[in-house]
């Protein structure tokens, strides 16, 4: 299994260019599902979740090709309808199949998801979703088995316990667009990623309204076509790098990030100190000698992101005092704490609160990566940490960061990955 070697502490210095989001690429693949015509699309990461969904597409009968960040996805019909435990099990974004596979083809068997390390991911907003469009869904053996006749429009409230879902709008908006009539979605995510799935079905044909608020309405059409389209940058892939030099008390600038998907983010690393430059082209972040404490809740965009706390979280372990990061959309997300501890952070667990006294120094120890975003956490702890440090399990971080170690050499990290026997 590769592992990274960390030698720290260093002082983050240079630029580097953010990939095209993960995120928002996963359930564009999906929708091309929803036309038979080819379908180019640009800014797509490589990165390990991006070759499972291709491998996804294979099975259902769409081939695809990649020349440098552009995926295309060849014309072709469905051969298959079935999403199986295999891919899904490596991958929960899988579930974007569904709302496509049903529009498309009638039919859908996907592999029921599971817990995963950051918790409980229920989805339960998927199925409310679809069987109001009409789907029958059952779930037997562990797959969901959905059937439909022409879906059918109606008005669908997509809020559950923690607010809006992502995934779980994207699937219903996709199978709403080839539905019979008039969908109206309230509760609909805001995420950016979820913006430009709209804005991809747009390119294809689809008739959306109130993209990027909270209620979608989608008249439903007969046919979409093949499209080119070129996803948004990374916001979490840039938020990670730019809490590098944030971490080290460095210097970086960040080609291609986007500032307004991230206003919440650079409004808290700035109240840690940090001083930010948002740039047409980019954003530039100087971190500060001694992090200032911070006080954030985890919640749906605009707010602060889930998937940036493991990172501030890094940030706040050094900081000049007591920090409280609160988890509103994974209450579990926790399981990067004991790691932190193991190189010298002083952080316990209040409820769904991690209370972090921020240490001088923390030091290099071997750890081990729980999830993707743990993963590129304990690697900004270690790049800020005296010592060597030992991330295992970094199989996470390739799942959704391209290329993250040569991009860190590239700003003079002292970062190496090596296969541990
Ligand atoms: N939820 C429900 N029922 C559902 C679906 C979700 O109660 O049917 C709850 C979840 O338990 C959670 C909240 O709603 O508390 C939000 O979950 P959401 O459905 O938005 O998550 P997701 O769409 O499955 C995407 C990202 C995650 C990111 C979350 C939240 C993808 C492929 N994944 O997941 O990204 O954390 O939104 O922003 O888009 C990551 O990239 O590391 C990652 C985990």
């Amino acid at each position: 299994m590769d592992a990274y070697l960390v030698e720290g502490p260093c002082k983050i210095k240079g630029e580097v260019v953010v990939s095209g989001s993960k995120n928002a690429s996963l359930p564009i693949l999906a929708g091309c599902l929803l036309t038979e015509d080819e379908c180019v699309i640009e800014n797509v990461p490589d990165l390990a979740d991006i070759r499972t969904m291709l491998k996804l597409l294979h099975l259902l009968g769409r081939e695809s090709t990649r020349e440098g960040d552009t995926v295309t996805v060849r014309g072709g019909k469905l051969v298959n309808h079935e999403a199986p435990y295999e891919l899904v099990r490596t991958m929960r974004a899988s579930i974007s199949v569904l709302g496509p596979l049903l529009a498309k083809a009638g039919k859908a068997r996907v592999s029921f998801p599971g817990g995963c390390a950051i918790g409980p991911r229920p989805i339960d907003l998927h199925i409310k979703g679809l069987q109001a469009l009409g789907a029958e869904i059952e779930i037997h053996h562990g797959y969901l088995n959905a059937t439909a006749g022409r879906l059918r429009g109606t008005n669908i409230h997509l809020a559950g316990p923690f607010g809006s879902s992502v995934l779980a709008t994207d699937n219903v908006v996709m199978a709403a667009t080839l539905a019979e009539g008039e969908t109206l979605i309230d509760a609909a995510a805001l995420e950016p990623e979820t913006v430009d799935a709209c804005r991809f079905l747009q390119a294809m044909g689809a008739d959306i309204e109130g993209i990027g608020s909270s209620v979608l309405r989608i008249r439903g059409i007969a046919k979409l076509h093949g499209c080119r389209y070129r996803v948004i940058p990374d916001r979490i892939e840039a938020g990670t790098l730019l809490s590098t030099a944030a971490c080290t008390g460095g210097e970086v600038f960040v080609r291609g990030a986007c500032a307004t998907h991230l206003e919440r983010v650079l409004e808290i690393f700035r109240s840690a100190g940090c001083t930010i430059e948002e740039q047409k082209d980019g954003i530039r972040l100087q971190g500060p000698d001694k992090p200032r404490p911070v006080e954030v809740e985890t919640l749906p965009y605009p707010e602060y992101p889930t998937d940036m706390q493991p990172q501030l979280m890094a940030l706040a372990s050094r900081a000049a005092g007591i920090s409280v990061i609160t988890e509103r959309i994974y209450p579990d997300r926790f399981i990067h704490v004991p790691e932190f501890n193991r190189m010298g952070a002083d952080i316990k667990l209040e409820g769904t609160s991690a209370v972090i006294n921020g240490v001088d120094n923390l030091e290099g120890a071997p750890v081990m990566a729980s999830d993707l975003r743990a993963g590129a956490a304990l690697v900004l702890a270690a790049l800020s940490a005296q010592g060597t440090t030992k991330v295992r399990r970094i199989y996470h971080i390739d799942r959704g960061y391209e290329s993250l170690e040569s991009k860190l050499v590239g700003l003079g990290a002292n970062i190496r990955r090596f296969v541990e026997k």
